[in-house]
């Protein structure tokens, strides 16, 4: 299953290593730019084109991206605050307490039990007051009519619930046209913080 994934975006990547955009950055810093937190370390899992690490080391934090893709990352200069990691996030070993994790439009791909449990161990290792983002594809997306019930898609509950005791410090949902497809899907855009 992954393999099929790894494939599909290493040719995406080779085509096009700016597919997709700025989205996913411009959601970050608006995060960051209206919650105050220290720097530590943090994890963006299905880093992409590498944009909203790149951004993560400039502002301080030490950043593990992760992402199946041997093209990912071919779009930003290397920077010694970067460690990547080639793999799928259901087999990275936890080793550090996080302050930020950003999830942006990738966990369509992995089934809901497998992400979640992955969620649950680094809502454990996150450190007080960090911020867990996400962007994600709902159930009322084209991708979702189109998936056959593989991966997670979001409907504003299911989340929420595995994030219960946290501030929610964002939220939106907005209807967008996919960068590999000309179909609309929407997009929730939500932040939680650790109490
Ligand atoms: C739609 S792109 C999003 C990239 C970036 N986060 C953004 O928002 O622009 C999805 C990315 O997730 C990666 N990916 C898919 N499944 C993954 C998995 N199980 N573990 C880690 N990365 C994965 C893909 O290789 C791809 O780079």
């Amino acid at each position: 299953m992954s393999n099929r994934i790894k494939l599909i975006y290493d040719k995406l990547y080779k085509d096009n290593p700016t597919i997709f955009g700025e989205g996913s950055l411009v959601f970050l810093k608006s995060v960051l730019e209206k919650n105050i937190m220290k720097q530590g370390r943090a994890l963006d899992i299905g880093a992409g084109e590498g944009r909203t690490s790149a951004y993560l080391a400039s502002v301080g934090f030490v950043v593990d991206a992760v992402d199946l893709s041997d093209e990912a990352f071919k779009s930003v200069e290397s920077d010694k605050n970067i460690f990547l990691h080639h793999i799928s996030i259901t087999d990275f070993e936890i080793k550090y307490t996080y302050s930020l994790v950003n999830i942006a439009l990738v966990i369509h791909h992995i089934p809901k039990e497998s992400m979640f449990s992955v969620i649950k161990n680094l809502q454990q290792n996150t450190e007080k007051e960090g911020i867990h983002l996400y962007r994600l594809f709902t159930t009322n997306s084209t991708f979702y009519k189109q998936s056959e019930g593989r991966g997670y898609y979001d409907d504003f509950k299911n989340l929420n619930e595995l994030y219960d005791g946290w501030e929610i410090v964002f939220d939106e949902a907005f209807i967008g046209k996919a960068s590999t497809q000309d179909v609309q899907n929407e997009v929730r855009q939500v932040a939680f913080r650790k109490k």
